[in-house]
């Protein structure tokens, strides 16, 4: 969980790498580093903290050169320390390497190189790569690296330059993710897109096993035993702009609000007379869709409450039976699934390690996989069937905003073109349930207007060090979703739970101190039930806000706080009830004084178990 990016050019590499960097900044900031070559010299500055600090303490004057390599870490071996921060150097400080992933076998490498004479200055796991490289240098850092390689067990992206050979960036994947980004006499390497946008939208992914080598005016990809390949280069439709922060103070702020735009690209081209046009992003045929007879959801995280939402809609509405389940437990039971299974698997960055694991147990049992994904031509976008697009563009803010609500929408779509395959709806039926859809955009305008109300709600946070998060049907998972986005932006102890079971447990934590946040939309089912709940919590002195369908006068009355949203059908209310919610997590952080596009200990994307 570290980012990584190299440059070769004719540029000055160390200014290109510290402006990449922060835009990666989300895979990990508590240390940074950089090195270039220059006289045949590595020449390294790093230290601990957020790019941003790190900047101030390093001299640029001495880290001149037009090839380097830097990464922001996220550390897994070894402290938060100086010495543990990329990029680590052999021992003769002549190869310099940048790493983000884990070398399984470190440990039995670093004693056998120290029973060679290697000495060692960190406590990572990374550093053994650039003594193992070293150990096997004969003159070329890319056969070196090869070799090296071979003897590791583990995952890794891979940044490499050698003092010897200053006309080379190396670069190397396995399990975590790398790409080359080719520009007009110069090249990059790093782990996302948004770090080399500005330079170039022409990129490779590179596979994992492969070996890139690059020079200012060429790039070759090789597999692990030398031989040359022959790879795409991908042309990347997303503007640069849209990886900065465009005049927003934060990220989640920004991506809170572009989410009626990201939901109109999502919908874009996707519904057709009447119907969900989808048909030719999916490589099943007709009969493998008609035969589907159990569907399990996989994700992490914010992505696990969307599957929940997804489960609602899809048996709601499709009459197909849904399981939801953590990728991480699924890959290590023995699911019972067979080829009329779908495993559907969410992911935002199509880089969570444990969800590409649970992909890859479901193949093995040969179960169909539809991927929902953001990240085009992520792991996850690679290994599976088939994948459906959220297009909520590159989002950076650690807390999923724009990606969650996408998600809904696609997942709300792939139902209605299944429900019409299997005829669980009619033609009107589908028409007008896709009616309501396209009005969302407007809606969530609309929603976000009240963004002034909510901060003001938010202040009621601040002496408070607990919250509930009451919801029921598709927005319980939304209850989960605000109870997690308070926890990872605000470090307040949250919990979502379905209204009705407040009466198990929850309700013995009522008290004056207690915000309640209840999901109390209007609907033919559970309303009147959730009202209940409501006066339960008001008679125990609890705190109640509550989001409401506009017009309710009932909830007004009893609720301390309301906010309300458009009118709606209750299945996509849920798209809907989670904006109030994204934002009352950002302002209760801000109102605490803590930055919530970067909560402690918490990373973008999850690449190692
Ligand atoms: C991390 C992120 C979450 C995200 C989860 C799953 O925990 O901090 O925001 O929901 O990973 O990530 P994915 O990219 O697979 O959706």
């Amino acid at each position: 969980m570290c980012g990584i990016i190299g440059y070769i050019g004719n540029r000055e590499a160390a200014p290109l790498m510290i402006e990449g960097l922060k835009k990666l900044e989300y895979r990990g900031y508590d240390s940074a580093g950089f090195c270039t070559v220059s006289n045949n010299q590595t020449l390294i500055q790093k230290d601990v903290g957020k790019i941003q600090e790190v900047e101030k303490k390093i001299n640029l004057n001495n880290l001149n050169g037009n090839i380097g390599i830097s990464h922001c870490r996220w550390s897994t071996h070894g402290g938060v320390t100086k010495e543990n921060a990329h990029p680590h150097t052999d021992c003769k400080n002549m190869i310099s390497i940048v790493h983000n992933g884990i070398i399984e076998n470190f440990s039995e490498l670093k004693e056998k190189l120290m029973e060679k004479g290697h000495t060692f200055k960190s406590s990572t796991d990374t550093e053994v790569v650039a003594h193992l490289i070293e150990d096997n240098y004969n003159g070329s850092i890319e056969e070196a690296t090869r070799i090296a390689l071979r003897q590791i067990e583990g995952s890794y992206a891979l940044g490499i330059v050698c003092a010897k050979e200053p006309q080379k960036l190396i670069a190397a994947r396995n399990e975590s993710p790398l790409i080359l980004g080719i520009g007009k006499e110069e090249n990059f390497i790093a782990s996302d897109v948004p770090a080399i946008l500005k330079h170039t939208n022409r990129v490779i992914y590179l596979e994992n096993k492969e070996i890139a080598i690059l020079t200012k005016n060429s790039f070759e990809v090789k597999n692990i035993d030398g031989i040359s390949l022959n790879k795409k280069i991908n042309n990347i439709d997303w503007d640069s702009e849209l990886a900065e922060k465009s005049g927003y103070d934060h990220f989640m702020l920004k991506e809170i609000h572009e989410q009626p735009r990201a939901i109109t690209e999502t919908l874009n081209g996707r519904i057709k007379d009447g119907k969900v046009s989808i048909k030719e992003e999916l490589n099943f045929s007709d009969e493998e869709l008609e035969n589907i007879n159990r569907i399990i959801i996989i994700a992490c995280g914010t992505s696990w409450h969307s599957a929940l939402a997804g489960e609602f809609m899809l048996e709601e509405l499709a009459k197909i039976p849904v399981e939801v389940e953590y990728a991480s437990e699924f890959r290590y039971r023995h699911p019972i699934i067979n080829n009329n299974t779908l495993i559907i698997a969410i992911s935002q960055s199509g880089e969570t390690a444990d969800t590409l694991a649970a992909i890859r147990e479901a193949k093995r049992n040969d179960a169909k996989v539809l991927s929902i994904v953001n990240a085009k031509g992520s792991s996850i976008d690679r290994e599976s069937d088939s994948v459906l697009y959220t297009y909520a563009g590159p989002e950076i803010g650690v807390a999923s905003t724009k990606a969650f609500t996408t998600q809904l929408v696609v997942l709300y779509l792939f139902t209605l073109f299944m429900a019409n395959l299997k005829r669980s709806l009619d033609y009107g039926k589908i028409s007008e349930l896709l009616g309501k859809l396209r009005k969302l955009p407007l809606q969530m305008e609309a929603l976000l207007s009240e963004e002034n109300r909510i901060k003001k709600i938010a202040e009621i946070y601040k002496d408070k060090t607990n919250s509930l998060f009451l919801g029921r049907g598709v927005n319980f998972p939304i209850a989960l979703e605000g109870a997690l986005k308070l926890k990872e932006v605000s470090y307040l102890h949250a919990e979502g739970y379905p209204a009705a079971e407040m009466k198990h447990g929850p309700i013995a934590l009522i008290d004056k101190n207690m915000p309640v946040v209840f999901i109390a939309t209007k609907d033919d089912y559970t309303y009147k039930k959730v009202l209940g709940n409501i006066y339960e919590v008001k008679a125990r002195n609890g705190i109640v806000i509550a989001i409401a369908t506009e017009g309710d006068e009932e909830v007004s009355k009893l609720a301390d706080y309301a906010i309300y949203i458009p009118k709606t059908l209750y299945i996509l209310s849920s798209i809907l009830t989670a904006v109030p919610l994204q934002l009352l997590a950002y302002y209760v952080a801000l109102d605490r004084g803590l930055d919530p596009d970067k909560p402690r200990n918490l990373s973008k994307s999850v690449v190692v178990e």
